[in-house]
């Protein structure tokens, strides 16, 4: 089966959450199990840096407004897979990030810029490249969404699946930016990709792709409902019967604590020593105090409303004045950053704040820290708590999306049974994280029961072959359909 996966980004080359790390990940797991996957990705810089062997393959032509640009094949040797990349320096090579310049304003054009990759994903259903046609299209998120409304519009007879890795980054624009994108004027309509007069790319993806899924059961059936629907729970609703759940997995090749070069001392669950030295760099490293008695809470996280960080801010005086200590690196949101900043600032001792994205210190800190936080008001997946879960360091989750679905809370029976993983809370308030935080420093002092819940954490398989599996069976439904 030829699978083509549409995403904006795709870990190690370029990466902005979680999303690079599945893109990441799924095509070396699909092919194990089996499928012949290849990726394609806008032409951003360091997309086009990686991409070895490349040979033009076609000329895309204009649609629309939409420019025309030119087809690359090669290697992305850093992912293991062979990467089609959509080349047009003037849509994707600028100042900034790929979605938003470097103030952080999303491109006046992202419309145009995320349509030219859609409607490349048509054009090679279509057979713009002879040697190589795909058999089913897989798209990504908002940035992908037109490409089922573009394989439709262009009679293209291959099915295509939609994964939805969050629902709050919808793509909206105005009708006069639709009409740009050269589809059909019949598209635009209720029943179609028009959201309440705007167009909106992710609707284009639930409503025209053969299947949907989401990256946890959890979350897919939050989705159906208004709270966490954001508009699209009565379109969810009615597909219901094509939406599917799949967690995400853990790249073992990447996060794995006996084989993770990003940090000063490997280790495995059956030797936990290498974790202590972890810990203890750790704190030498960033000047707190060195006590291997001190429980280290961190969070990585993109800092926005989603990851419910302003109730980390809220009960950092308390963890504190409980004995704790706190490490946090993230980018993010700016009054959170210098809120956080302000709070190291004020302890630097037992508080420290990295403002920035920093590939080997989100390994460091999860590899030598004790506890992770990740108290989201929503979370389609999470990645963070999977990689706290493999190395050991256990996570304090809010009860939601994918979070529900892979930490184990450590109440007295699932203590007893040997299945508890981490410490799960309900309340998105401050007073429902702060009584997590007291369980885990409850745990933390029961240190035979605590790392008999490291070992059963460090156990858990989040398999992208597991994953692959399930992809594989939707594909199979789409096709079938
Ligand atoms: P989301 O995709 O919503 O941001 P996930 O938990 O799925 O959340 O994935 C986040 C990914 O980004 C993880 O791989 C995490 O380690 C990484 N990450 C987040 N913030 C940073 C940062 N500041 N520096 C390095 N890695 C980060
Ligand atoms: C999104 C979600 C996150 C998920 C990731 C990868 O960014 O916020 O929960 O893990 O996508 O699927």
């Amino acid at each position: 089966m030829r699978v083509l996966q549409v995403c904006a980004e795709i870990f190690p080359l370029l990466k902005t959450g979680g999303l690079a790390d599945v893109a990441g990940a799924l095509p070396a797991a699909l092919a194990l199990a089996g499928a012949q996957p290849r990726v394609l990705l806008p032409g951003f810089a360091p997309i086009l840096a990686g991409l070895s062997n490349a040979r033009t393959v076609a000329t895309l032509p204009a649609r629309g407004q939409v420019p025309a640009a030119q087809l690359l094949l090669g290697d992305l040797a850093a992912c293991g897979v062979q990467a089609y990349v959509v080349d047009s320096p003037a849509l994707y090579q600028r100042e900034g990030g790929p979605y938003a310049d470097a103030q952080q304003r999303p491109f006046t054009d992202n419309h145009l810029r995320f349509a030219r990759l859609c409607w490349a994903a048509a054009e090679l259903a279509l057979g713009a490249d002879p040697s190589w046609r795909p058999g089913l299209v897989h798209a990504h998120d908002w940035h992908a969404g037109l490409t089922p409304a573009c394989l439709q519009a262009v009679g293209a007879h291959v099915p295509a699946a939609y994964t939805v890795h969050n629902l709050a980054y919808q793509g909206s624009f105005s009708a006069d930016q639709y009409r740009q994108l050269g589809l059909p004027e019949l598209y635009f309509q209720p029943d179609g990709l028009e959201f309440h007069g705007t167009l909106n790319f992710m609707k284009a993806g639930l409503h025209y792709a053969q299947h949907i899924t989401t990256v946890s059961p959890t979350y897919a059936r939050e989705i159906q409902h208004p709270e966490q629907g954001m508009g699209m729970d009565g379109l969810l609703r009615a597909r219901a019967d094509v939406l599917t759940g799949i967690l995400n997995g853990v790249d073992e090749a990447v996060w794995h604590p006996a084989m993770d070069a990003l940090i000063p001392a490997n280790y495995d669950a059956g030797k936990l020593a290498g974790k202590a030295r972890c810990k203890a760099a750790l704190q030498q490293q960033l000047g707190l105090t060195e006590d291997a008695g001190k429980p280290i809470f961190t969070v990585v996280s993109r800092l926005t409303e989603q990851k419910g960080l302003h109730l980390v801010l809220a009960v950092l005086p308390q963890l504190i004045a409980r004995g704790a200590q706190f490490a946090l690196l993230g980018t993010g949101d700016a009054p959170m950053q210098d809120a956080f900043r302000a709070a190291a600032t004020a302890h630097p001792q037992s508080i420290l704040v990295r403002i920035g994205y920093d590939e080997p210190f989100a390994h460091q800190l999860i590899a030598g820290a004790d506890i992770i936080m990740v108290p989201s008001h929503f979370e389609p997946c999470g990645l963070t708590q999977l990689y706290g879960l493999a190395y050991g360091t256990l996570p304090l989750v809010r009860r939601v999306g994918g979070l529900a679905d892979t930490v184990t809370d450590c109440s007295l029976e699932a203590l007893d049974e040997g299945r508890a993983t981490g410490v799960v809370f309900d309340a998105f308030s401050e007073a429902g994280l702060d009584a997590g935080i007291r369980r885990a420093l409850a745990l933390y002092r029961r240190r035979g029961e605590w790392k008999a819940v490291q070992r059963t954490a460090m156990s858990q398989r989040h398999d992208w072959a597991e994953a692959a599996q399930q992809y594989m069976a939707v594909y199979r439904q789409a096709l079938a359909s």
